[in-house]
């Protein structure tokens, strides 16, 4: 049996020109999966639709932020401008045509799909906990951002250390390595603990800042999001 070939991302400066009227466009991005990229996306989607006309596109095969405004609108609550896109000509005529914030949750793959995201982003972000994998993850994704610098020269992206263990101090490896690849790479200063309110809060149709109790999660996040907003 023949090994299918490996179908190479194509997206170049030809295809690449995406012209968004809005004013913002973030993508959530990592080769690497189970990172936190959707649940860094759907917990900036709550919070900025608060202040801005916030539009999703979900390109995650697992469809995590589809399932979160589904559990929106189950529970009664205003559900987010979800745009489903089928490929790359899709992505880039809804990116050119929607005003307003869009945020993008990518798959963990290179494809045509998160190349384009990444072109077009005003700003990526890409989560990593302070595991060794995680590391090896980023490692990775540097070639995609390295071949993208080929036409977006400007392009790095911005490291959010997540799911760090509470009393953990390894995010210093996490840190050693951005500033090592700093041609790729830039550190988030504000970092996110490991916190179940996270799983809690998806479950709900609520961002960890609306959810009660401990603030610890909330507080976190709320420095995240002021930090992004001035990237
Ligand atoms: N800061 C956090 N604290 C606790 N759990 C988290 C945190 N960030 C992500 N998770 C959990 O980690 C898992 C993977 O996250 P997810 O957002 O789906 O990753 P990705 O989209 O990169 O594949 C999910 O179960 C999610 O609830
Ligand atoms: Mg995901």
């Amino acid at each position: 049996m023949k090994t299918p070939a490996k179908k190479k991302a194509v997206v170049t400066n030809k295809t690449a020109d995406v012209k968004h009227k809005g004013p913002r466009i973030i993508a959530l991005v990592c080769t690497k999966g189970g990172v936190g990229k959707s649940t860094i996306a759907f917990n900036l989607a709550v919070e900025l639709s608060k202040k801005a006309d916030v539009s999703v596109i979900d390109l995650d095969y697992q469809k995590s932020l589809t399932i979160f405004d589904y559990n929106r609108r189950e529970l009664g609550m205003e559900p987010f401008k979800v745009l489903t896109i089928k490929g790359a000509k899709e992505l880039k005529k809804v990116l050119t045509a929607t005003s307003g914030t869009i945020i993008i949750d990518t798959h963990a793959i290179d494809s045509d799909l998160t190349r384009l995201a990444m072109i077009a982003a005003d700003v990526v972000l890409t989560p990593s906990t302070d595991g060794y994998l995680d590391l090896c993850g980023l490692l990775a994704f540097k070639n995609v951002i390295q071949d993208i610098r080929k036409i977006k020269k400007e392009l790095k992206a911005h490291v959010i250390i997540n799911r760090l263990a509470v009393r953990s101090t390894g995010y210093k490896d996490v840190e050693t390595f951005v500033e090592d690849h700093k041609d790729s790479f830039k550190i988030v200063k504000a970092r996110l603990t490991s916190r179940q309110e996270y799983r809690d809060a998806f479950e709900q149709g609520k961002s960890v800042c609306e959810m009660g109790g401990k603030k610890i999660a909330a507080d976190e996040f709320k420095k995240l999001l002021k930090e992004i907003e001035s990237l």
